[in-house]
């Protein structure tokens, strides 16, 4: 990282929020707490812009996690407000979470395939859960397979799948209804050094499409090839927002 870079990101500096602008996500003085005297998150304001492709990056325990979860609702903040596609999550009632969801890719480690369906069905989920035709359903699933290289495989079960080709499924069912925003918390966690390539690329070519991206890593390598923008957490605070060539 190029020294004197850094700008450190503080309450000060962060506007107020403003519903329907143009950030697709606005943290405004966030804080998230899961038992008294301790904070996951602390203070923190940030803004990402549409088709922004974002690290998260920071030691273990430092909330990386936590935010991402907050930014789908599946936490809520203890403090602060929090907008996403100029919704305030913070205050999402139980109808606004799907609706939220739909428009929100996620993949995370814990989020598993479903054992019992095959790849092209598990992908498929995604469509059915909001209603579309099952021509549409078999139309969209087949393609976003194809897209991640995966056709062949369409018809076997997660078990019978490589590690890297269970984390493509988790990726195509994340981006078969084409999100404004993908979530993505170490996606490349367990993933040999070619099959890390291959799943950022997929991620990588989603941001160019104008998907907005956030991705946990801890792969300092990775943030270096792949990131426009890092966002360093320590401790639950934003302690670095570099861009471009304060990157490398
Ligand atoms: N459900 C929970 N209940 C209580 N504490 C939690 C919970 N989830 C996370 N924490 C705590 O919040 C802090 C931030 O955790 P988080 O999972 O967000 O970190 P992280 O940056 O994703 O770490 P890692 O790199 O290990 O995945 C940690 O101290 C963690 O122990
Ligand atoms: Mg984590």
């Amino acid at each position: 990282m190029t020294p004197g870079a850094p700008a450190r990101a503080t309450a000060e500096a962060a506007p107020a929020p403003r519903a329907g602008g143009d950030p697709l996500i606005r943290l405004f003085h966030v804080s998230k707490s899961y038992s008294a005297g301790t904070f996951a998150l602390r203070d923190v304001s940030v803004e990402v812009k549409k088709g922004e492709l974002v690290f998260l990056t920071g030691p273990s325990g430092a909330g990386k996690t936590t935010l991402m979860k907050l930014l789908f609702a599946a936490e809520r903040p203890s403090e602060g407000q929090i907008l996403v596609l100029g919704r305030n999550v913070a205050r999402i009632g139980e109808r606004g979470i799907p609706r939220l969801r739909r428009r929100v890719g996620v993949v995370f480690q814990d989020f598993k395939l479903i054992p019992t369906r095959t790849a092209e069905e598990n992908v498929a989920v995604a469509l059915e859960v909001i209603g579309k035709s099952p021509r549409e359903v078999r139309g969209k699933s087949f393609a976003m397979l194809k897209r991640v290289g995966l056709q062949h495989r369409r018809h076997h079960r997660p078990a019978a799948l490589s590690g890297g080709e269970q984390q493509r499924v988790a990726l195509a069912r994340a981006l078969v209804n084409d999100p404004a925003i993908l979530l993505a918390d170490e996606p490349t966690g367990n993933l040999d050094a070619a099959l890390t390539l291959e799943i950022m690329d997929l991620i990588a070519a989603a941001a160019a499409r104008g998907t907005t991206v956030l991705v946990a890593s801890h792969d300092a390598a990775l943030v270096k090839r792949y990131a426009r923008r890092v966002l360093r957490l320590e401790g639950g605070q934003l302690v670095e927002d570099l861009s471009g060539s304060a990157i490398r």
